[in-house]
């Protein structure tokens, strides 16, 4: 295994899951906060008012804004070079469409920055993860409104402004062509019966798209060393059979699942896309299609939790589980407890795929395994997610040095536990660190390394050298 000296080993949060403290110091509601916990079975609610009946779990989170020294000093213990984290925009532009900045909200990421920095652990930081001022939906319904464009900017600009000593790698959207099957997590919309998804859905995404080339050109006006890239929830997918017409399904279907990401780095719609977009009418302008060609990205971030299966429209086999966008089942995998497929090869398949469509360099901002840990005698023998992190960065390490790929960096998800993003649930667990706290939110949130963590640490101290599980965590 050889990685580079500078390889950004790390690991990803995002502000909305961990930080808590939902009102603390000037923050407004988020979209986040008005989310209930569901369950594996059951879809998180949305509402639009607080309601007591409810569990909120992104209220508290994990505390992270009153725990951020302890969890930084553990993040540096463990080695990490980098760590992936989110402004939440919420405690910047409370209401969204502010005009000033909310100070105290800039003052505890400047608290952040300082800490990492002690450590010299490079922060890479997304614009929004899943997170957005609820003010926005109210008054302006969200990313359907073009003034969205306009709160967007104003924000990243203002951080950009007051970071600009601190932060050199930026992502603008998480998972940015989530909105379709996410709509609420990755555009604010909750879609009305009587409207047209199609055309909600692709109208919000190209104010999005404007948004982030907008923020891209910022970036490289106030920081020339600032790198910016997208992110793009990615599984590579493959046909059910050789059947030509499964063939196609499978090639369609990563083309969809890449629209968003070719027009971030190619600085245009594909024709198809175009051409849809015409037909539904959808408000582009000159002035806009003049902003994404000169608003291309630096690199390309994924994350990437699993591979999918797709076959031709007439056949109906049953989907799986998965995050945010689905497949049918593949028999050559296993799946995790809460049924995502897991396909370490399917990640140097992805890293290949996407460096010969768009020639950029790579990273890979989110990868790692969400299930239940045990605590026994103190210590969290967490085997399994050692091993699923093991198998993945066996694949990474080969695409970079079998098939000469230009992957600077990899994250896992999570550096420490977290609010599960799609079910609430704090027992789906994705962190290197433990967190005392239950699906209702109890638990004295002590914190506890798991063996995965002393296992990346060596991981890290040696390069990649070392992905053996002999750790006595
Ligand atoms: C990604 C998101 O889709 O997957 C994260 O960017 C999320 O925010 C992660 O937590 C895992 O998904 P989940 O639903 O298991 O939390």
């Amino acid at each position: 295994m050889v990685f580079k000296d500078n390889f950004l080993w790390g690991a990803s949060t995002s502000a909305n899951q961990i930080e808590g403290a939902f009102l603390d110091d000037g923050k407004g509601l988020s979209t986040a906060d008005v989310l209930t916990q569901g369950s594996k079975n059951k879809e998180r609610k949305i509402t639009m008012e607080l309601n007591p009946k409810y569990i909120y779990p992104n209220h508290k989170g994990i505390d992270f804004y009153h725990h951020y020294r302890e969890d930084i000093r553990m993040f540096a213990e463990m080695g990490l070079k980098s760590y992936r984290m989110s402004i939440a925009w919420s405690r910047i532009f409370p209401n969204g469409d502010d005009e000033m900045p909310n100070k105290k909200g800039l003052d505890f990421y400047h608290k952040i920055f300082d800490e990492l920095h002690k450590y010299n652990i490079e922060p890479i930081v997304t614009l929004s993860h899943y997170e957005m001022p609820l003010k926005l939906i109210k008054k302006y319904g969200s990313w359907r409104n073009r003034k969205l464009i306009t709160f967007f900017v104003r924000f990243a600009s203002v951080v950009f402004r007051e970071y600009k000593n601190d932060v050199r790698y930026w992502l603008t959207f998480n998972e940015i062509n989530a909105i379709t099957n996410n709509s609420w997590n990755a555009g604010g919309l909750i879609i009305d019966e009587n409207e047209n998804k199609e055309k909600v859905i692709n109208q919000s995404l190209h104010y999005q798209l404007v948004a982030s080339a907008k923020a891209v050109i910022e970036a490289h006006k106030i920081n020339k060393d600032n790198k910016i890239g997208n992110m793009i929830l990615f599984p590579i997918i493959y046909p059910k059979t050789c059947d030509p017409k499964d063939v196609l399904a499978a090639s369609n279907f990563q083309n969809e699942v890449l629209e968003a990401g070719d027009v971030q780095v190619f600085g245009k719609y594909p024709q198809k896309v175009s051409e849809r977009n015409k037909q539904l009418d959808i408000n582009i302008t000159d002035d806009d299609m003049d902003i994404l060609s000169r608003g291309t990205v630096d690199f390309v971030s994924i994350s990437y939790y699993s591979s999918l299966v797709a076959e031709s429209s007439e056949k109906k086999s049953k989907r799986t589980l998965g995050n945010v966008i689905f497949g049918i089942s593949n028999p050559y995998l296993v799946t995790t407890k809460w049924g995502w497929q897991i396909d370490p090869i399917g990640l140097r398949l992805s890293l290949r795929f996407l460096y010969s469509r768009y020639k950029k360099p790579l990273l890979i901002v989110e990868n790692g395994l969400g299930t239940e840990d045990k605590i026994e005698n103190g210590k969290i023998n967490d085997d399994y997610r050692i091993d699923y992190l093991q198998r993945h960065i066996k694949e990474i390490s080969k695409a970079i040095n079998d098939d000469g790929i230009d992957v600077f960096g990899y994250q896992v998800w999570s550096a420490i536990d977290l609010v599960s993003a799609g079910t609430g649930e704090m027992r789906k667990r994705y962190g290197l660190i433990y967190v005392n706290s239950n699906d209702s939110g109890k638990g004295d949130l002590t914190r506890i390394p798991k063996k995965s963590f002393y296992w990346y640490k060596k991981v890290i101290s040696t390069k990649g050298k070392s992905l053996g599980n002999d750790i006595n965590g």
